[in-house]
């Protein structure tokens, strides 16, 4: 697949963000992610997992990881840096993933902001129906304080969207998940609020 974005930027992008987290809180939430994945049986899925630096330390957790994105740029970083973890070439719908392997847990950081909102319910309704009840998924993603529809922005990579989280909580359930917890967190030099959202297959 191609990310046009993610492929013309990805050698900035690994310069630019070497480490995992930006934020510390970012760090908490995975942890509490790694946690309750630990739990399932089966392979943890990082959608658009980008350079790779989150499912290495999901991995380093315990977990046994696959990361999914579909930019090839990203995934030439992610498979040089971590060439131990497997990087599969795909999309947030998780097509790539043949459908026998079973999924223990999912986590999408700021990647289903560049999918654009109906695509979004629509692979939410199919990972629900790829997993088992109280599979944990963890999302994360730049945030609105406005209720109402995603609000496309100008993202420097690629299109996006931000959603309001009680927005982004109702696409989770409408598509059979339901929040555990959400982390919105603000930081002084960064101009929208951030979410980290749990929720389990109900
Ligand atoms: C801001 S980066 C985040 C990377 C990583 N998840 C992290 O937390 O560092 C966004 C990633 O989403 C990926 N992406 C873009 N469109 C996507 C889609 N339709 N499905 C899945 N991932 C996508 C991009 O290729 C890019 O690697």
């Amino acid at each position: 697949m191609t990310q046009p974005g993610y492929d013309a930027l990805a050698d900035l992008y690994a310069e630019t963000f070497p480490d995992p987290y930006q934020f510390p809180i970012e760090r908490h939430a995975a942890a509490a992610f790694a946690e309750a994945a630990a739990e399932r049986p089966g392979r943890t899925v990082d959608v658009g997992c980008g350079l790779g630096h989150v499912a290495a330390d999901l991995a380093e957790r315990g977990l046994d990881v696959v990361g999914v994105d579909p930019s090839a740029g990203m995934l030439t970083h992610a498979r040089r840096l971590y060439p131990e973890l497997p990087f599969v070439d795909g999309d947030a719908s998780l097509a790539a993933l043949p459908s026998d392997v079973p999924i223990a847990a999912i986590l999408a950081r700021f990647s289903l902001i560049h999918v654009a909102p109906a695509q979004v319910r629509a692979a939410l309704r199919g990972w629900a129906g790829r997993v088992d009840a109280g599979t944990p998924v963890l999302v994360a993603f730049q945030a609105a304080d406005e209720p109402g529809p995603p609000i496309a922005f100008d993202h420097v990579v690629a299109p996006a969207w931000r959603w309001n989280p009680d927005a982004f909580a109702q696409a989770l359930a409408d598509a059979g998940f339901s929040e555990s917890w959400r982390i919105i967190h603000r930081d002084k030099d960064y101009r929208f609020p951030m979410a980290q959202l749990l929720a389990v297959r109900a």
